[in-house]
């Protein structure tokens, strides 16, 4: 057998969906923290160019076979799940592509973790585990109801990690992300999805070609009646998984936590927040509303400070706003 690759003093850690958007972001901070990071991308979604100098395996889950050569090559202290589809759309008219990869892949990688010993984890959960909330501010204590196979697979493998952990030990974090936002303050990383989804990307994208924006619904019950939503910036969400990372190895037990800034923009603040720092007008049209949109979500936030001693740092809107305008900006 051939022996792990193993680093004295650096802990080694596996990304899954590393040359993703979030996933690169993170990457950048641990190396930053200075870890040893291996990345883990099939690229369906992915961008190598996001991820330069780092070790990339090319490979799909839920595939076992390069799991395993992957575990046993590598004796990795960790582990960081980005991999997912992660259209909820898509996943209510292709729930079987869902289940598959994030279900089946992240059951694949647990196994995978527990043959090679590894015990620790950080999951990329969301709040659509919480579909359409009670309440908000919403805390990790509501009831868990997703309206998608997207929100439903969230939800499986949070649920499997705490069946996991119970009878084999592997501890967990699963943090829920509100809404991803901005770039990289470098310009050098940034959101690029095929296909946008995302708000404040299609925003940006209307201002800079004149081609409208379909707003989603002006009759919801908010102040200015389009929906609210809890803006993260990607920079302070990378923060959180190596704080998250640094707490499962000072003891923390199994959780799920809330990564948001407890503050809601609406669809009408984020075009306004555009149209300042651009300086540009942004078209827009009034659309129905989308199934199974909640009027707010916005996040309780007292869990990530107390469990991981996170709070957020760059997730002003207008920060936000900026760093994310210039990397759809920048010169290419
Ligand atoms: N972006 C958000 O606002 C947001 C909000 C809540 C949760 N999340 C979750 O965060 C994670 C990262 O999101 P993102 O926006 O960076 O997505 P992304 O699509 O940019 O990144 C996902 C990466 O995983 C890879 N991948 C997907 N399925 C794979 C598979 N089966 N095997 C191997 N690689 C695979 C893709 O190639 C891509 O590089 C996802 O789990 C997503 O569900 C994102």
């Amino acid at each position: 057998m051939r022996s792990r690759e193993r680093r004295a003093s650096t802990a080694n850690v596996l990304v899954t969906g590393g040359a993703g958007y979030i996933g690169s972001h993170t990457v950048k901070a641990l190396l930053d923290a200075g870890y040893n990071v291996v990345v883990l991308d099939d690229l369906s979604r992915g961008h190598p160019e996001f991820i330069p100098g780092v070790r990339l395996v090319i490979g799909e889950l839920p595939d076992e076979g390069a799991l395993a050569d992957l575990f046993s090559e590598t004796e990795f202290d960790a582990v960081l799940h980005f991999a997912s589809e992660s259209l909820v759309g898509e996943s209510v008219r292709n729930p079987d592509k869902y289940f598959r990869r994030n279900v089946a892949g992240g059951i694949s990688l647990m196994s995978a973790m527990v043959k090679a010993g590894v015990k620790k984890i950080v999951f990329s959960s969301s709040a659509a585990v919480y579909g359409d909330p009670e309440s908000v501010p919403i805390p990790e204590t509501a009831p868990l109801r997703p309206m998608s196979p997207y929100g439903e697979s969230k939800v499986f493998v949070e649920r499997a990690l705490g069946w996991y952990d119970k009878a084999y030990g592997l501890q967990s974090v699963s943090l829920r992300y509100f809404n991803a936002a901005g770039a990289d303050p470098s310009g050098r990383l940034g959101e690029d999805h095929d296909p946008e989804t995302h708000l404040i990307p299609l925003v940006i994208r209307a201002a800079l070609t004149g081609e409208p924006l379909t707003v989603f619904g002006n009759d919801y019950s908010t102040p200015d009646g389009t929906c609210i939503r809890d803006y993260i910036h990607v920079s302070d969400l990378a923060e959180a998984h190596v704080l998250a990372l640094k707490a499962l190895s000072e003891g923390l037990e199994t959780t799920a936590v809330n990564i948001g800034t407890g503050r809601g923009f609406s669809v009408m603040e984020i075009i306004s927040a555009v149209e300042e720092v651009s300086g540009k007008k942004v078209p827009y049209t009034m659309g129905p509303r989308r199934a199974g949109d909640p009027a707010i979500l916005v996040a309780a936030c007292d869990r990530a400070s107390e469990a991981l001693g996170w709070t957020p740092k760059h997730s002003s809107l207008r920060e936000i706003v900026e760093t994310a305008w210039r990397w759809h900006t920048r010169a290419t």
